[in-house]
C-alpha cells in the first residue's frame, strides 16, 4: 500500500491516469459500436409481403405478375432490387400524372416495404442488387478521379457539378446534389427513363463510387467558396472577367491621371 501511495505523487501519474482513461473509453465504444453487418438476404415472408403490396399498388398499370401491360407499362421482369429500390426510394413510383417523365415525389412507402417489394421483383428474374453500404461510401472513392467519370459520362445531361439540365421534349436530368449515394449508385445500375444504363462494363464498381464521392463532394457546398450560382465555368468566368478587368481599366485610369 505504502509503496501505491508513494508513486500517486510521481510526475508520470497524470499521464498513465489519462492514458488508463483513453484505453477505457475506446474499448467500450469498441464494444458498444453497433455492428455494420445489414441482412440482405430476402426471406420468404418478405417475399410474399412483396408480391400482396405489389398487388395493391403497381399491379392496376404492370400487371399482376409484373409482366407489363401494353401502352402502359413495362414488364418489370428482370429489372432487379436496385430499379424497384431507385424507382419506389425516390417516389418515382407508383406513378400518377402521365407526362414526359415520371417525376420524383416524397415516397410512399418505408425502405422495409421498399425491401419487400424488391425481393418480390427480383425473386422473378435475376437482374441488378441493392448495392451494399461499402459499393456506395463516399469515404471510400477518389473524388478527383469521379469528376474526370462524371465529366466524360454525365455532364452532357446533368450539367458539369450535376446541378441539372434540361433535355429535349419537356424532359430533364435532376439534379443530383441532394441524391443519396444507394439512388446514385442504382441509377447508373438501372438507367431509369431517358438516361443509359452504366453496366459495370461501362463504369465499374470502383469508378460509380468515386462519382458518388465527387457529388457528394459538390453537395457539401462549394469547395470554392462563393457557389456563383453554382452554373459552373460561365458564372466563374463572367466574375473574372468583370473583377479582373475592371480592376485593369481601373489601374491604367490611375496611371494615366495627372497629379497636379
Ligand atoms: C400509373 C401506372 C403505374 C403504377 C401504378 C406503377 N408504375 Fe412502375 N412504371 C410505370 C411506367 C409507365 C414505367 C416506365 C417509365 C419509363 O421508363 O418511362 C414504370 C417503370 C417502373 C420501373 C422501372 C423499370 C425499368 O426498366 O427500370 C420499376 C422498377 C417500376 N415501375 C416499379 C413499380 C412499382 C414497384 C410500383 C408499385 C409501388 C409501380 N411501378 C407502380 C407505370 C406505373
Ligand atoms: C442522356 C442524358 C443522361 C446522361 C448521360 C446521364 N443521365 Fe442521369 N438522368 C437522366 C434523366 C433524364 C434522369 C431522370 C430520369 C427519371 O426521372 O426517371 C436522370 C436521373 C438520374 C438520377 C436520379 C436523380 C434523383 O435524385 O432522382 C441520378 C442519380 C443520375 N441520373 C445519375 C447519373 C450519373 C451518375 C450519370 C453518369 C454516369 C448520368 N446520370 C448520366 C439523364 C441522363
Amino acid at each position: 500500500m505504502h509503496a501505491i501511495a508513494r508513486r500517486r505523487h510521481h510526475r508520470a501519474a497524470p499521464l498513465l491516469l489519462v492514458l488508463m482513461l483513453l484505453a477505457l473509453i475506446t474499448g467500450v465504444a469498441a464494444v458498444a459500436a453497433p455492428s455494420a453487418t445489414a441482412t440482405t438476404e430476402a426471406s420468404a415472408d418478405d417475399i410474399a409481403e412483396g408480391e400482396r403490396l405489389f398487388a395493391a399498388n403497381c399491379a392496376s398499370c404492370h400487371g399482376l405478375d409484373a409482366q407489363g401491360t401494353e401502352g402502359v407499362a413495362p414488364s418489370l421482369v428482370g429489372v432487379g432490387a436496385a430499379a424497384v429500390d431507385f424507382q419506389v426510394g425516390t417516389g418515382r413510383m407508383p406513378m400518377q400524372a402521365s407526362g414526359p417523365q415520371a417525376l420524383a415525389k416524397p415516397p410512399q412507402f418505408d425502405q422495409e416495404e421498399i425491401n419487400q417489394l424488391a425481393a418480390w421483383v427480383a425473386s422473378l428474374g435475376a437482374g441488378p442488387a441493392i448495392p451494399t453500404p461499402e459499393q456506395v461510401d463516399p469515404e471510400l472513392g477518389d473524388a478527383a478521379n469521379g469528376m474526370l467519370v462524371f465529366r466524360t459520362n454525365c455532364a452532357m445531361c446533368h450539367g458539369s457539378i450535376g446541378g441539372g439540365g434540361a433535355l429535349t421534349q419537356g424532359k430533364f436530368a435532376p439534379s443530383l446534389l441532394e441524391t443519396t449515394p444507394e439512388h446514385i449508385y442504382e441509377a447508373m445500375l438501372t438507367g431509369p427513363q431517358s438516361m443509359p444504363v452504366f453496366n459495370d462494363a461501362n463504369i465499374t464498381p470502383e469508378h460509380k463510387r468515386d462519382v458518388i464521392a465527387y457529388l457528394d463532394f459538390q453537395s457539401n457546398g462549394s469547395p470554392g467558396g462563393l457557389s456563383l450560382g453554382a452554373i459552373g465555368p460561365v458564372s466563374e468566368g463572367l466574375w473574372a472577367w468583370l473583377v479582373l478587368l475592371g480592376l485593369i481599366i481601373a489601374s491604367t485610369i490611375w496611371v494615366g491621371a495627372r497629379s497636379s
